[in-house]
This record gives C-alpha cells, sequence and structure tokens, in this order.
C-alpha cells in the first residue's frame, strides 16, 4: 500500500505525538509499505530526513508552525494525492485530517484513519465571540468523517463518545516504546551519570515537556517530606517548556535547590541512562481540561529500563502503568499521598526493582511500537 501520512507534529520537534508519528511511519515502511509522511518544516532537517529516507519514509516538508499547518499542508498534500497513488490517508492528529479532506481525499475514495491522542480532542483555543463554536464544529465534522479512529488509550476512546463516531470505527492501539533504544544500562554507566549530575544517593526522575499538566510541582511540594526520610535523595528533571522558569522559583522557594537539577532538553539517545540510572520515575500529570495526559510514553520508556514508575491516576495513565505491578499510581495534586507512594518505593528497594523487572516485560511483550504498528497496519489494510 502506499500510506500518506499528514501530521503537524513530527520530529525534530518532541513530544508524544511527534514519537508516535515518527514510531508509525517507519513501522509501516519496515512492513514493506510505501510511506510519504506530509509535516512541519523546520532548520536543518536535512540530514533527519535522510535517516527517514535509509528507513524507507519520504517526508514533505512544509513551511509552517505547528498550528497554520492544517491549512498550509493542503497544497502538499494533494499534489501527493494527484501524483500518486495513495491507497490510504492517515492523520496523526485531527487537525491534519482537516488538511487531508481539504484536499480532496474523499472526493477520490481514500480511506481515512485519523489517531487520537487527548488533548486536541477537548482543546478550546478560539477566543473570539462565535469562533469556538464553529471550531467545534468543524472538529465534529472532521473527526465524524474518518473511517476508523485509533485512540491511544480507553480514556482518549472515551473522549470520542461525545462526537457520536460508531463504536465500530473505534480501534484502541495502546503507545509503545522500543525496547532496544530502551533498556538496563550497566551499572557502572548509571553511576557515571549520576557522579556527573552530582546525584550522591536517592534519585527521583521526570522527563516531560515543561507545561502545566505535567504536575512537576506537586514533585516539588511532596520532596520535602521525602527528604525527611531520605536527605541525600536527589530529583532529576530533563525537559524542558514555558514552566521552566517558574518550576526553578518554586524549587528555591522550597529550599529545595541543592536538590533539585534541572536538566533542560536532553537528546532521545540520553535519555536511556537517565532512565536507568533513575530509582524512581515520577510525573503525576494532572488533569486540567481540556489539557490532559493521553497516555504517557514517558511511563513505558522509564519501565523498559526497569525503572518502577509513580503516575497519577489520571487520563490514560491507568493504561500506561498497571498500578501495583510496573508501578503506583497517586491521586492528583495530591503531594502528601505522593510523598507516601515516593516513600513506598525508596523504602522498599526489592519490591521496587520487581515492578522495574515487571515494567520491562511489560514494554517487551506488549507496550512496544512493533506491537502497535502490526495493529494498525491490520486496521488499514482492511479499510
Ligand atoms: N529527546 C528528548 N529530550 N525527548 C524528550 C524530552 C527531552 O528533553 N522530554 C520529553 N521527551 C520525549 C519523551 O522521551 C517521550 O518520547 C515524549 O517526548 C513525551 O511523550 P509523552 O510522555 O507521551 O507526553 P506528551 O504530552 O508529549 O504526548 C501526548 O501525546 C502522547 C501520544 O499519544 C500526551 O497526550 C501523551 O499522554 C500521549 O502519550
Amino acid at each position: 500500500m502506499h500510506i500518506l501520512v499528514v501530521t503537524q507534529d513530527f520530529p525534530p520537534d518532541v513530544g508524544g505525538t511527534q514519537t508516535y508519528a515518527a514510531e508509525m511511519a517507519r513501522g509501516l515502511a519496515r512492513r514493506g509499505h510505501r510511506v510519504s509522511v506530509v509535516c512541519p518544516d523546520r532548520p536543518g532537517v536535512r540530514a533527519l530526513d535522510d535517516e527517514f529516507a535509509a528507513a524507507g519514509v519520504r517526508t514533505e516538508r512544509v513551511a509552517s508552525t505547528q498550528d497554520a499547518f492544517p491549512i498550509k499542508a493542503v497544497p502538499a498534500v494533494r499534489r501527493l494525492l494527484t501524483r500518486h497513488n495513495v491507497d490510504v490517508a492517515f492523520a496523526i492528529a485531527w487537525p491534519s485530517a482537516l488538511a487531508l479532506l481539504s484536499a480532496g481525499v474523499r472526493r477520490r475514495n481514500i480511506p481515512l484513519a485519523l489517531a487520537a491522542h487527548g488533548r486536541e480532542l477537548l482543546l478550546e483555543p478560539v477566543g473570539v465571540p462565535g469562533g469556538q463554536a464553529v471550531y467545534d464544529a468543524v472538529r465534529r465534522r472532521v473527526i465524524r468523517r474518518a473511517d476508523l479512529l485509533l485512540p491511544v488509550s480507553r480514556y482518549t476512546a472515551s473522549l470520542l463518545v461525545p462526537f457520536g463516531v460508531p463504536a465500530t470505527r473505534i480501534q484502541i492501539v495502546n503507545n509503545g516504546t522500543d525496547p532496544d533504544v530502551f533498556f538496563p544500562v550497566d551499572a557502572a554507566q548509571c553511576a557515571a551519570l549520576r557522579a556527573r549530575l552530582g546525584v550522591p544517593g536517592p534519585m527521583l526522575l521526570t522527563v516531560s515537556r515543561l507545561v502545566g499538566r505535567k504536575g512537576v510541582n506537586t514533585v516539588l511540594e511532596a520532596l520535602p517530606d521525602v527528604l525527611r526520610a531520605h536527605p541525600g535523595a536527589s530529583y532529576v528533571v530533563a525537559g524542558d517548556g514555558p514552566d521552566r522558569d517558574a518550576l526553578v522559583a518554586l524549587a528555591s522557594q522550597l529550599g529545595l535547590a541543592e536538590h533539585v537539577h534541572f536538566l533542560g532538553r536532553i537528546p532521545y539517545a540520553e535519555l536511556r541512562t537517565l532512565y536507568a540510572a533513575a530509582d524512581v520515575f515520577v510525573l503525576p500529570a494532572r488533569e486540567s481540561r481540556p489539557d490532559v495526559e493521553g497516555f504517557g510514553i514517558v511511563f513505558l520508556e522509564a519501565g523498559a529500563c526497569s525503572t518502577p514508575v509513580i503516575g497519577a491516576d489520571t487520563g490514560g495513565i491507568p493504561d500506561a502503568i498497571e498500578h501495583g505491578r510496573t508501578g503506583l499510581l497517586v491521586p492528583p495534586d495530591d503531594p502528601a499521598a505522593l510523598a507516601q507512594a515516593l516513600g513506598e518505593l525508596l523504602g522498599s528497594p526489592d519490591s521496587a526493582a520487581a515492578m522495574g523487572a515487571a515494567g520491562r516485560k511489560r514494554v517487551e511483550e506488549t507496550f512496544n511500537w512493533q506491537r502497535a504498528a502490526d495493529h494498525v497496519e491490520a486496521r488499514l489494510t482492511g479499510l
């Protein structure tokens, strides 16, 4: 099949939807399909696009911000539809399906599949009177016109219900990760990294874009309690975003500056050792509608490195963490409950190690991109 993927989220931009889009494109190409991806242009993407080409993925970059992409992408999508025999169109989120519909995918009888992540189904970005109603109507129309919807969790599937999509068109395909990219790293490398970071004792880790819903502030608020039992503990935060300055200020207000390390954005290839060096991975994301956690790939990445995880019981996180087996779920916005869960894992290294091992096994057996791409391929082929 020739599969046309259209996505406003794609590397080199960082985030879970970007990871999903790249893994799906590569995974479908690996299964022998011809894959073209229309995505936003970014400075210096040449080398990256050469890597995609080597993996069988042809990228067509469109000069555009992420927000303007559904309009700016239309000519490129139309050109591709005209010049090639596209068998299936795959939009990575509904705004990209809008580009496909505007470019005439329906007129050409090309089936349309649409992935759904979470917040894009709830966002209310239009601030002008009446504008949001128009936006909502367009979103509803686009979603209802898709032949197949692929939500990444049970939670995201539940967000599709109000759109009135028949259940037969909805197929949950959970996110995954790559167990050959994320795996346990030997103790000497972990120790070297901890020494470099200046982490002498237990290490808590978050990997995240620094935006409000991720709940990094809740970890900072829980930390004084954790430090009472584990005075040598450190909290390492990898990732960047608009909340960084406020979080750095909060850490210093709480008198935690020497225990907290903000690393900024980390190259993908270096994340593995960070995850593996941590005693616990933590991300207590809150449900601050419309900003919600559709799944949480980072929990799988940490688990694949055999690190136990703690997440909040919100959004799609209960699909990403098997409570009591690969990690713990805690209530959101509750520093006391989080401190207790952190204390539980730091205080019982054996059960923490067992959870880490179970996290690795779960990724190897089920929650990997290989399996996700198998499912998606089977569904696309059936359209
Ligand atoms: N290289 C690098 N450096 N990668 C990073 C960094 C960094 O500093 N910070 C975050 N990432 C990567 C993580 O490694 C992971 O692959 C991705 O960005 C984050 O993915 P998620 O944890 O899933 O969160 P998200 O909010 O960006 O993604 C949204 O869509 C996902 C896909 O469906 C959310 O809705 C998620 O819940 C959902 O899983």
